[in-house]
């Protein structure tokens, strides 16, 4: 069969260890560049990417790549696609636009040029007139603009990947799921190991962690854009999937998403259920100051408030203060990983990282920080028994 090339767009930061995913499911050529991983592989590799893939935002299918320095070339470049072997008279259509090009002071101007150059191209063909459907088009199409260049792609899983299929109800801040995936695959973390998110709101690390713990492909029940296409083979999607459910086991260690907000824990618990991953992950109530790891060498990640809107921050010092030496306090040859936003704020944790790895939640630049937890070897500050509340404790 022949292999084509894929590109599996990420969060900046993530590459290396999306591209180790790409590796491990069997991708060719294997590049990861900036906010991407670029690689080759048969059908049966992009819908696997789609299905397993953890870090990843979008699989793309690279259609045209060249100059696009104003309204004339893009359109160009556009008409050239054979889009009749993709798109049906009455298909739909819609146009994702990412990056920048002077030339197109407006994405949506860019957007509208690719749209025209298509349902042109198919009207001469076929005499008929594909609309665009932004929701669930049957073709959707990313365009990527670099200065005077643009790429043209379509885009295999159409919803990006971040949104699993159990449709996680939102809290004040939640992480993208595939972002959690990354930062835990960062950590190093393969589900060996017991895990606790001290501040989890709506149980992001969580549900990724249960889902790497456990094998289960975070795509698996999910539906993609690939599947409303002419040419789609329902005969290797059922195969990819029985592939990927056969890797499935149990949990082999405790993982503990706690946080002080009721109303996050209600959520979390809506989530994870939705998820199908209820019965590996205890969700608890808990003051992350006073925080408990489930067992020696536990992975402790955070991800705290950043305190965005001024004097925020100055109030949310303390608490960066009190979790470092709540950490310092814990030991026990656990491993902790901090998703700092907010570089003063990471400062009053008081403890040296270990590693500072750049990653962008959204647009903000962050550091996810690892701190390494000897036992006995910097218990500093104070350490109040009253304070501390166990996970099962809590549960009761
Ligand atoms: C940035 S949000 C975490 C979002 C989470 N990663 C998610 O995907 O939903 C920070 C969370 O920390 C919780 N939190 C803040 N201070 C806390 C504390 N002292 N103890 C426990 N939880 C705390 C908040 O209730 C909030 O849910």
């Amino acid at each position: 069969m022949r292999t084509r090339e894929l590109v599996a767009t990420c969060s900046r930061g993530l590459e290396e260890v999306l591209a180790g995913e790409v590796l491990d499911l069997g991708g060719l050529r294997v590049e990861a560049g900036r906010g991407m991983v670029r690689f080759h592989g048969e059908r049966q590799t992009m819908i696997r990417s789609c299905l397993g893939l953890r870090a990843a935002m979008r699989i793309l299918i690279p259609v045209a790549s060249g100059s696009a320095g104003d309204r004339e070339q893009l359109y160009r470049l556009a008409g050239r696609v054979a889009w009749e072997d993709y798109l049906t008279p009455g298909g739909t259509l819609a146009v994702n636009v990412a990056g920048r090009n002077s030339a197109f002071g407006n994405t949506v101007f860019a957007a509208q040029v690719v749209k025209d150059a298509v349902v042109d191209r198919i009207r001469q063909r076929t005499g008929g007139r594909p609309s665009v459907d932004l929701v669930k088009p049957h073709v959707p199409i990313h365009l990527h603009l670099r200065e005077g260049e643009a790429s043209i792609s379509l885009d295999a899983a159409g919803t990006p990947l971040s949104k699993r299929g159990y449709r996680p109800k939102g809290g004040p801040a939640p992480l993208n799921s595939a972002l959690a995936a990354g930062l835990l695959l960062l950590a190093d973390y393969d589900g060996e190991r017991p895990l606790l998110d001290p501040m989890g709101g709506t149980g992001t690390f969580g549900a990724e962690a249960a889902m790497i713990a456990t094998r289960m492909a975070p795509g698996l029940y999910r539906r993609f854009a690939f599947e409303r296409w002419p040419d789609h083979r329902q005969d290797l999607l059922v195969k990819v999937r029985r592939d990927l459910e056969a890797l499935q086991r149990p949990a082999p260690c405790p993982i503990v998403s706690a946080d002080h907000d009721p109303k996050a824990l209600k959520v979390a618990k809506q989530n994870l259920g939705a998820a199908g991953v209820t019965q590996w992950v205890d969700v608890v109530p808990g003051e992350a100051t006073a925080m408990v790891p489930p067992g020696e060498g536990s992975l402790i990640v955070i991800n705290p408030p950043y305190g965005k809107r001024l004097g925020e921050a100055g109030a949310l010092k303390g608490l960066y203060s009190a979790l470092g030496d709540r950490l310092k306090a814990i030991g026990g040859n656990s491993t902790a990983w901090i998703l700092a936003g907010n570089r003063e704020l990471s400062k009053s944790i008081g403890l040296k990282a270990s590693r500072r790895i750049p990653v962008f939640n959204g647009p903000i630049e962050c550091r996810w920080m690892r701190f390494d937890l000897y036992e006995g070897s910097r218990r500093v500050g104070r350490e109040d028994n009253s304070l501390v509340m166990s996970a099962e404790k809590a549960e009761e």
